[in-house]
């Protein structure tokens, strides 16, 4: 049979996500259910749920499809852009926030940022609206983002899942699918999967080719 698992069992709300460790869970907690609001960081290899977690955190805030503002980081290329991204709505955005949300989402993927007067516009956005913005930044180039922004910002590593911890999730497709697999056989395919990439998405990839053989 044929299943596409990354599309039909991708985690739709931050229930279903995959934490990696305690700290991945703490952290993106403090946000969820402790009012942090500083900028956020996620870093770390392919396939670890950063680009994931950019747009799940926000519909766990606002406890429903949060409206965002998603940017890839290669599109940006002045400090006007910047401005712009943040000052859509500069004149509420002091005292409102789209649609009565808790914040306005700023979600920038691959981030990666050499320009200084970038860099420097990014800071003032980032101190001006602190509390009315929630800047999500991904990036697998941790090392060389500007400190000045990490100094600013809470930063995590998703690391990838191991073996065993993404095991509940792989056996739930299974189950949902109604098909009956040996649970030992399941391990040991993830296990494989893990020794030749470390990388969320190739579980779904190896999930797949099991469902092709049934
Ligand atoms: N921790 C996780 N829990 C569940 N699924 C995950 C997790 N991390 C990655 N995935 C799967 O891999 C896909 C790609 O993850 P993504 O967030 O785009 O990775 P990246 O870290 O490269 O941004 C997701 O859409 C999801 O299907
Ligand atoms: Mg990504």
């Amino acid at each position: 049979m044929f299943i596409n698992t990354a599309k039909k069992y991708s985690p739709q709300s931050l229930s279903d996500f995959i934490f990696p460790n305690a700290e991945a869970k703490d952290t993106v907690d403090a946000y969820v259910l402790g009012g942090e609001e500083r900028p956020l960081i996620f870093h770390g290899t392919n396939g670890t749920g950063k680009s994931l977690l950019q747009r799940l955190i926000p519909n766990a805030i606002e406890q429903r499809v949060a409206s965002l503002q998603v940017v890839k980081c290669a599109d940006l290329k002045s400090a006007d852009d910047i401005h712009d991204l943040y000052g859509r709505n500069k004149y509420f955005n002091r005292t409102f926030t789209i649609d009565g949300q808790r914040f306005n989402y700023i979600i920038i993927e691959e981030f990666f940022m050499t320009n200084k007067k970038m860099i420097d516009a990014l800071k003032i956005e980032l101190d001006q609206t602190l509390g009315t913005d929630l800047t999500i930044l991904s990036t697998n180039r941790f090392e060389k983002i500007d400190y000045g922004i990490v100094s600013r910002s809470i930063d995590l590593e998703l690391i990838p899942c191991e073996p065993n911890t993404f095991f509940p999730h792989a056996k739930k497709m299974f189950i949902s699918e109604g098909i009956v697999y040996d649970d030992q056989k399941l391990l040991k395919t993830l296990e494989v999967t893990y020794t030749l990439r470390r990388d969320n998405r190739k579980y779904y990839q190896a999930i797949d080719s099991l469902f092709r053989t049934i």
